[in-house]
Order: structure tokens, then C-alpha cells, then sequence
């Protein structure tokens, strides 16, 4: 007589991709698209930390004094922060970081976190552009208020000026992108973020992108090195 099989679908295993690179590079821009494509959300540490200046919470307060000089926020209250929000039922799936980890002593909580969460790093795209491109990139970038939408007055200007063409809400400017304060940003990354680059190149996992092209030419570079399962509902 035949035996008959009842199979119970296993979760997948979370997917975690993890965006490098430089203030102004397109690590929000091209997360955002991929967010879109892929069903996966986008967890920006930067996003979360504005999110908590607005609300006046005790994170956002402290966060606010470092974000204001273009320092990182310490590792502890960034780290805790960070496993917060991937404990949220969205992140089921997995997560496209930006901006975390962004030392090397973030990257090694990360791995211990994901452990928890039955997960890995899986690839680390480290988006690069020259210097003079990313200072005029945040010089004329507009953030939308509401989900953190990202435009550029000249490379990718909202239809309307002023407000986001996707959700309607108001367009900023970043206090942070100040010109002195993004070329500390940009000395804070090339001095605490690039060891990440060695970091997980030793591990196998980084790909290196050139960011100094059109969001759609990055775009793309990028979904042909997604894993397949960050397209897949379910295994
Ligand atoms: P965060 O918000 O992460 O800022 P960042 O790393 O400095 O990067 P940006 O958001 O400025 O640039 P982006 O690469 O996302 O570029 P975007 O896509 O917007 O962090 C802010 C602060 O928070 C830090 O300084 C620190 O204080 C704190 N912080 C955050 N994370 C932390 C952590 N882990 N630990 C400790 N502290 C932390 O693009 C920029 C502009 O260019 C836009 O206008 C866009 O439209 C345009 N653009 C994008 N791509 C292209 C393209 N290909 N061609 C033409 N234009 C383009
Ligand atoms: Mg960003």
C-alpha cells in the first residue's frame, strides 16, 4: 500500500543584503527600487534615527547631537535600534540595509543578530562614485518627509516642486547635508566605514558597483547579483 506524504511548505531563509558606500552615493535610491522589486523592506538607520529626532524621543535627542556634526551615533544605541526593527514581522523575509552596519564592530553584532533571526549576510553591494559627484548629488538632493522618497533637483526631479510624486507629502532639504558637514560625513565614512569594505570582500560577499552612472545603469548591476530568493514568496 502507498504511504501518502503530507509536506508542510518550510519558511525560507531570511535574505539579507547589505548596501555600502558613501554619503550621497545612491545607497536610499537604489535600496528604495529594490524594496519595490523584491518585497523585501528597506531599513535605513539613517531614516530610523530622523524618525526618532521628529518624534523628540530620548534616541532622537541623543542621535540628533552626532547626526548634526556628521558623526556616527554610538555603536550600542545604533545596534539595539537596528535589532529592534528587524524583529518586526515585516523583516520575516529579510531586509535591504542601508547604512547598517557601518563599523566593524556593528558588523560583527550584525552577524550575531541574524544568527538569532536564522539568517546571514548574503551579499554586500559597496557602491562607489568620485567625491565631487557625491557632494553635488546631496547638495541637491529633496527628501520627502512622510516615507523618506529620495530626488535630485537636476538628476531626478519630483514632478511637482516641492512635493513627492509617490506619496504627496511634503519635500526637505537634510540639515546634515550642510557642505562642511557632508565632507566630515564623508571623512567619518572613508575613515570608520571603508575597513567593512576588506571586511566582507575576506568573507566572499562583496560586489563592488560603479554608483557614477544613472540610477537605472546601478539599477540594474544590482538585480543581476540578487539572490533569486529575494524575488520568492516562499520556498
Ligand atoms: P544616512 O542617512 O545613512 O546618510 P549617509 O550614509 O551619509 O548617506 P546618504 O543618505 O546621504 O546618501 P545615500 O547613499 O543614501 O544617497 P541617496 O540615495 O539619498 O546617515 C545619516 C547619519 O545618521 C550619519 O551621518 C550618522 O550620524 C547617522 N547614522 C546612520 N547610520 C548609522 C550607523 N549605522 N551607525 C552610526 N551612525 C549612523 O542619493 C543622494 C542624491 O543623489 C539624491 O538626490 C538622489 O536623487 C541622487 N542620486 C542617487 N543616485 C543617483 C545616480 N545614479 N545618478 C544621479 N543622481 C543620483
Ligand atoms: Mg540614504
Amino acid at each position: 500500500m502507498r504511504t501518502r506524504y503530507s509536506y508542510v511548505k518550510k519558511p525560507a531563509m531570511p535574505t539579507y543584503i547589505v548596501f555600502i558606500g558613501p554619503p550621497g552615493v545612491g545607497k536610499g535610491t537604489q535600496a528604495n527600487i529594490l524594496a519595490e522589486r523584491t518585497g523585501l523592506p528597506h531599513i535605513s538607520s539613517g531614516d530610523l534615527f530622523r524618525e526618532n529626532i521628529q518624534g523628540q524621543t530620548e534616541l532622537g535627542k541623543l542621535a540628533q547631537t552626532y547626526i548634526n556634526r556628521g558623526e556616527l551615533v554610538p555603536d550600542d544605541v545604533t545596534i539595539a535600534m537596528i535589532r529592534e526593527r528587524l524583529s518586526h514581522p515585516d523583516c520575516a523575509r529579510g531586509a535591504l540595509m542601508d547604512g547598517f552596519p557601518r563599523t566593524p564592530a556593528q558588523a560583527d553584532a550584525f552577524t550575531e543578530m541574524l544568527a538569532d533571526f536564522g539568517g546571514k549576510v548574503d551579499l554586500v553591494p559597496c557602491i562607489f562614485a568620485p567625491e565631487a559627484m557625491l557632494v553635488e548629488r546631496l547638495s541637491g538632493r529633496w527628501t520627502c518627509r512622510a516615507q523618506g522618497h529620495i530626488f535630485h533637483q537636476v538628476n531626478n526631479p519630483p514632478q511637482k516642486p516641492g512635493v513627492c510624486d509617490i506619496d504627496g507629502s511634503e519635500l526637505y532639504q537634510r540639515d546634515d547635508d550642510k557642505i562642511e558637514t557632508v565632507r566630515r560625513r564623508i571623512q567619518v565614512y572613508t575613515a570608520q566605514t571603508a575597513l567593512l569594505i576588506a571586511y566582507y570582500r575576506q568573507r566572499g560577499l562583496l560586489a563592488e558597483i560603479n554608483g557614477g552612472r544613472a540610477i537605472e545603469e546601478v539599477t540594474a548591476d544590482l538585480l543581476a547579483i540578487l539572490p533569486s530568493r529575494c524575488y520568492a514568496e516562499t520556498n
